[in-house]
């Protein structure tokens, strides 16, 4: 199976969805030519692109902006209530760079509505019409919806890690995982994995969609761990055979898991599932066969997983940890193309993190343990 491939197999679902949506809502409004969704992130206070349906205009895709920096749609975030512009031209200041490129994507009207979850807001809807006065009374209606619809099927894709990660939490608490794999390298890594993804989008053509799916579930990748004894996790010197073949029943151990916690929330089916079980099954996976626990090679490891294993190395090298010392970028960069050239890791993953080393930087000041 290529990586394309295995794309396909996780297919773009929430975009598909939108998509039909978009269809839908063309037949009693023909000059809606886009329907897009920013997806936001409280943590950072970003407002990203992720999912859109785009009939004219050039699509904005891998774009993002701190919500604080937009007044406007800051307001209709803070106010719950739906924004409706008759005349982008005449309301919108010229000078603001996003109202800019909506008229030069030739829209002329549109109407902004901010979803929340549990009464937490997670990202705006934008319905853009190619001509003024669109949006009556009757359509807004309609908008409204669909953008409920949108609302829930978001709600449920983030509901499964969410579940996993809340699940998993409770346990690490009660059994005191051991005290490096904090939650800074889990930050971090993460956050290496966005960048990697980011940076092969256009060679893969990966949507915002699977980029943020992936930046999900990445920090799920050693959920296993709560099931090996602490003996084990935190012994000091070499584990023995037996102890190593412990250690490494994490990777099914963590499948396990979160096949559990899928099925009962009824998710086992949703194409996001099938994300996470790859990341938590195939980390530790080489391309040349040489890694656990199926001795997978070449394309048989999905992409996913491949850029969450080259993140999380490249983490573990770069942090310090009880038996050493923090590895320095460009000592951490050289083992990683030692590995790459043993055939173990995905190049084009490496090449990926190492053209971006002043977000390293950026991310490593930011998220230390
Ligand atoms: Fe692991
Ligand atoms: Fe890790």
């Amino acid at each position: 199976m290529t990586v394309a491939n295995s794309l396909a197999s996780l297919g773009n679902n929430l975009t598909q969805r939108l998509h039909s949506l978009h269809q839908r809502a063309l037949s009693v409004a023909p000059a809606l030519s886009r329907v897009a969704f920013a997806l936001y992130d409280n943590k950072t206070d970003l407002l990203k692109t992720y999912i859109h349906s785009t009939h004219q205009g050039h699509a904005l895709t891998h774009y993002q902006f701190k919500l604080s920096d937009s007044p406007s749609l800051s307001k209709i975030a803070e106010s719950a209530e739906p924004r409706l512009i008759e005349n982008i031209q005449e309301t919108l200041s010229n000078k603001a760079t996003h109202s800019q490129w909506l008229l030069e994507q030739g829209y002329r009207s549109s109407y902004t509505v901010p979803l929340y979850n549990r009464g937490e807001f997670i990202g705006v809807l934008f319905f853009d019409a190619d001509q003024c006065d669109v949006f009556d009374l009757q359509l807004q209606k309609e908008l409204l919806l669909i953008s409920n619809l949108i609302a829930m099927a978001l709600a449920l894709e983030f509901d499964a890690i969410r579940s996993i990660t809340a699940s998993t939490e409770v346990a690490n608490e009660f059994i005191h995982l051991r005290d490096f794999e904090t939650g800074a390298h889990l930050e971090r890594m993460a956050l290496y994995t966005q960048l990697i993804a980011n940076q092969l989008a256009e060679k893969y053509q990966l949507t915002d969609e699977y980029i943020e799916r992936v930046y999900r579930a990445a920090p799920l990748h050693d959920i296993g761990k709560i099931g090996i004894p602490d003996s084990i996790l935190l012994k000091p010197g070499k584990l023995d055979q037996q102890e190593w073949q412990n250690m490494q029943s994490h990777v099914e151990k963590g499948e396990h898991i979160a096949e559990r916690i899928l099925h009962s929330l009824c998710l086992n089916d949703c194409i996001n599932s099938k994300l996470i079980i790859n990341v938590i099954g195939q980390h530790h996976e080489f391309l040349d066969g040489s890694g656990y626990p199926r001795q997978l090679s070449g394309d048989e490891i999905s992409l996913e997983a491949r850029m969450v294993t080259v993140a999380d190395i490249f983490d573990a090298l770069t942090s310090s940890r009880p038996y050493k010392h923090a590895w320095s970028l460009q000592d951490a960069f050289d083992e990683l193309y030692r590995m790459v050239e043993l055939g173990k890791i995905d190049i084009n993953c490496v090449d990926a993190l190492a053209a971006q080393q002043q977000q390293i930087l950026s991310i490593i000041k930011q998220h230390q343990d």
